[in-house]
């Protein structure tokens, strides 16, 4: 149990122990700090429930604080709020307990497993702007989860199934005709069988096939009887389909790497086809299905809705399986081979409806447990300067590995010059564009749209990731610089700074636990920000390695390590690497 937790369930016995029944109140920081660092305004709904006054009550839970050694200053104020300060004394333990280990400060969860739905990449189309929010939250959930204590699976869940992938092999075959995929004589091994072409082509291949396939029906057609193939498993061209996943796949995967993010499960909508024909079973079998021009639907609409909700498109009139059909399918499998407890999608929010109505139909079907959550975790735009989806120059899609470059180009320019080695520069400037990038989409809130704008993101001032980083790597170059030098306690706190720190630390387990109600990482970034540009402040006002009092030195030097400790978990959270010099 954290040391917070601890701390709030000494105030609960203490609030006892004056004589009045209460449970879960905890401290909370005060808006006036004047008055103290802590607030109770606890005797206000106390006074209710034992009819007496709220000043009356206020006063016996004070005479039972001010016994406590932990608490000082303990003041009440009318109409009965009380408040009060944490002793030095007590910051002091707290401070060499979360010393021993920074998890001493950070609560377990109940057992729990949970899939995270994240990446939703599509094969044989570049990743682009609108996949990195979904990568880089995420994956910070999933580490955050991870950090209480959850059992997390990280799921891709490629896009690797329909007409985009039948529009490729259309367009392939129109082009070289004459690949053995194509030639139903073909008796060989196709896995044998070199094909011409990149992740390059793909990139080039897929739109241009789009495009045309808007301006030609008869092309369109083929490419819908393409994709009728490749889902029956024809030979040839389902083996040609595999080999493009597998192309695409590592494409994909090299750019997710370069963001730091990783997946237990490399799953994609094709895996969970094998669970197509049960799905339409237990469909089929509660009556849920419904003719409607050809096309089979499921109605989801209740009484009480709002706004329209449509019906859910389970099978289109050409027969083909829709979006919404992958996704439930993918609910089944999921539910038959994991048993989690609750998935979370992490998708943009313009998909909220495609969303509602899957949750909405998966319950109708009841295709998991009925305490299984299902959440939904939309997302905001990542937009250009003027207001709409970030585009390149000339309106096209912006690939997530152009967007890198951008940001990569601004961090170079601002890169110490003494790192000489050309090798070494790239990398280093790799790593903190990507920070640059995660702490811009974290800092608004997730439902919030942001601006990219590369100069303020890579600025070496104010709220971003290189800010974050270089910090980080200052305070481990002071811990490096007294490696020679033991520190092992802190018994002093003598500035207001260094007071305020440990405050600071304390309160992790609230932020840990806010950020993941709301599973929204902003709340992490803004704590990471305010102890980092506090801890700068102490850095630039004291003396900590010069320092002459011994013990204030000893006990300086392990409040940097603790902060340091604590920058490097939380970025870790949020999928940041910290470069060793920058
Ligand atoms: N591939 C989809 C897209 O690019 C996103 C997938 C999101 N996840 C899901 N389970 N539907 O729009």
């Amino acid at each position: 149990m954290s040391i917070l937790k601890e701390l709030n369930n000494d105030i609960n016995t203490i609030i006892n122990k004056a004589g009045y029944e209460a449970e879960n109140i905890v401290l909370l920081p005060s808006n006036r700090k004047d008055l103290g660092a802590y607030q109770l305004n606890c005797a206000m709904s106390l006074a209710k429930t034992y009819h007496k006054s709220p000043m009356l009550i206020a006063q016996d839970i004070k005479e039972e604080l001010e016994k406590s050694s932990c608490f000082v200053n303990v003041n009440v104020a009318s109409p009965g709020f009380i408040n009060l300060s944490l002793s030095k004394e007590y910051l002091v333990s707290v401070l060499n307990e979360i010393n021993s280990s920074i998890y001493n400060n950070i609560d377990k969860e109940e057992k729990k497993k949970i899939i995270i739905d994240y990446g939703g990449a599509n094969v044989s189309k570049a990743l682009h702007v609108g996949h990195l929010r979904s990568a880089n939250i995420g994956e910070a959930l999933k580490r955050l989860a991870k950090l209480v204590g959850y059992e997390v699976l990280g799921d891709a869940h490629l896009g690797d199934y329909g007409r985009p992938l039948g529009l490729v092999i259309l367009e392939i075959k129109k082009r070289y005709p004459y690949l053995a995929y194509f030639n139903t004589d073909y008796k060989g091994n196709y896995e044998e069988v070199t094909l011409p072409i990149t992740n390059k082509d793909l990139e080039e291949i897929y739109p241009y096939a789009s495009t045309k396939s808007k301006e030609d029906e008869e092309y369109l057609e083929e490419a819908r009887e393409i994709t009728f193939k490749i889902q029956n498993h024809e030979r040839g061209y389902y083996d040609l389909w595999k080999k493009i996943v597998s192309i695409s796949k590592e494409d994909i995967k090299s750019v997710y790497d370069e963001l730091n993010v990783s997946f237990d499960l490399w799953l994609g909508e094709s895996d969970a086809m094998e669970y197509f024909e049960e799905l339409k079973d237990i469909f089929t079998k509660k009556n849920l299905l419904k003719d409607s021009d050809g096309a089979q639907i499921v109605e989801v609409a209740n009484e009480n809705d709002k706004s329209p909700m449509p019906p859910l498109l389970f099978i289109k009139s050409n027969k083909a399986i829709s979006y919404a059909t992958t996704d439930l399918a993918t609910i089944l499998q999921r539910e038959k081979n994991y048993h989690p407890d609750e998935i979370w999608y992490c998708v943009d929010s313009r998909q909220n409806l495609h969303f509602e109505q899957v949750f909405r139909a998966a319950r109708l079907a009841n295709l998991v447990r009925e305490d299984v959550k299902l959440s939904f975790i939309g997302f905001g735009t990542m937009n250009g300067k003027d207001g709409k989806p970030f585009k390149t120059r000339d309106g096209g899609i912006m690939t997530l590995k152009n967007l890198i470059k951008i940001i990569n180009a601004e961090t170079m320019k601002r890169l110490n010059t003494n790192i000489e080695d050309e090798k070494e520069r790239e990398s280093i400037s790799k790593t903190v564009a990507i920070a640059a990038l995660k702490c811009a989409d974290f800092l608004p809130f997730r439902t919030t749209d942001y601006i990219f704008e590369e100069e303020k993101f890579s600025d070496l001032e104010g709220k971003t990731g290189p800010y974050l980083l270089y910090s980080t790597i200052r305070m481990k170059s002071l811990l490096d610089k007294a490696s020679s030098i033991s520190y092992q306690k802190i018994s002093l706190l003598e500035t207001p700074e260094e007071e305020e720190l440990a405050l600071n630390i304390l309160n992790l387990p609230t932020v840990i636990s806010k950020s993941l109600e709301a599973k929204s990482l902003n709340e992490i970034c803004e704590y990471l920000y305010n102890i980092t540009s506090l801890y700068n402040k102490f850095y630039s006002e004291n003396r900590i390695l010069t320092e002459k009092n011994n013990e204030l030195k000893e006990s300086r030097l392990v409040l940097t390590k603790i902060i340091y400790e604590l920058n490097i978990l939380l970025l870790d959270v949020l999928g940041i690497k910290v470069p060793k010099k920058m």
